[in-house]
């Protein structure tokens, strides 16, 4: 038997102005993005946006479904479009934010585990880190230098 200890390391700003401006511009087009969810069922509104290498900007925001399963995260829906329209552009940095309709979110909302899956998909795919920040509405900005220190053990095609 052998134990295997797996560290994270995640940076935490206590708020946007303290990043770049490169970065606060980003995070921007997220909110521009979440404000255009559309999350009548659960009220929470997500976006998210992405940096290419080819200075595209590409984001997404949450979208719904009567028959809940069917809708799909802001993060998939952004990285999705930008694998659709852009399949060889690697992604540089992606920002995300999250709010609900009822209180306001104040500590960074971290992405989904089925979302975290797909963006490793495109990490692996890139051999490049793809650099995450994350927040609520307001407050706390958390980020990430690769999507593997928010999903040790990925399942990737290796295993295939
Ligand atoms: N949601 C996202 O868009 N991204 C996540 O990473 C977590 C959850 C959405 C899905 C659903 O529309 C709403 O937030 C509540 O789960």
């Amino acid at each position: 038997m052998k134990e295997i200890k797996i560290e994270s390391t995640l940076y935490v700003y206590d708020a946007l102005d303290e990043l770049s401006k490169e970065v606060r511009e980003l995070m921007e087009k997220a909110i521009e993005s979440r404000n255009k969810a559309y999350a009548p069922y659960s009220k929470f509104n997500v976006g998210a946006a992405l940096l290419l290498d080819n200075g595209e900007v590409i984001s997404g925001s949450n979208q719904e479904n009567a028959s809940y399963p069917s809708g799909l995260c802001a993060e998939r829906t952004a990285i999705y479009y930008a694998g659709a329209t852009y399949p060889k552009a690697k992604i540089l940095r992606m920002a995300i934010t999250a709010a609900s309709q009822n209180q306001k979110t104040t500590s960074p909302i971290p992405p989904c585990g089925a979302c975290r899956q797909a963006i490793a998909e495109y990490e692996v795919k890139q051999k490049e880190p793809i650099e995450i920040y994350f927040m609520g509405e307001v407050g706390a900005v958390a980020k990430s230098n690769s999507l593997a220190n928010l999903l040790p053990l990925i399942f990737d095609s290796s295993a295939l």
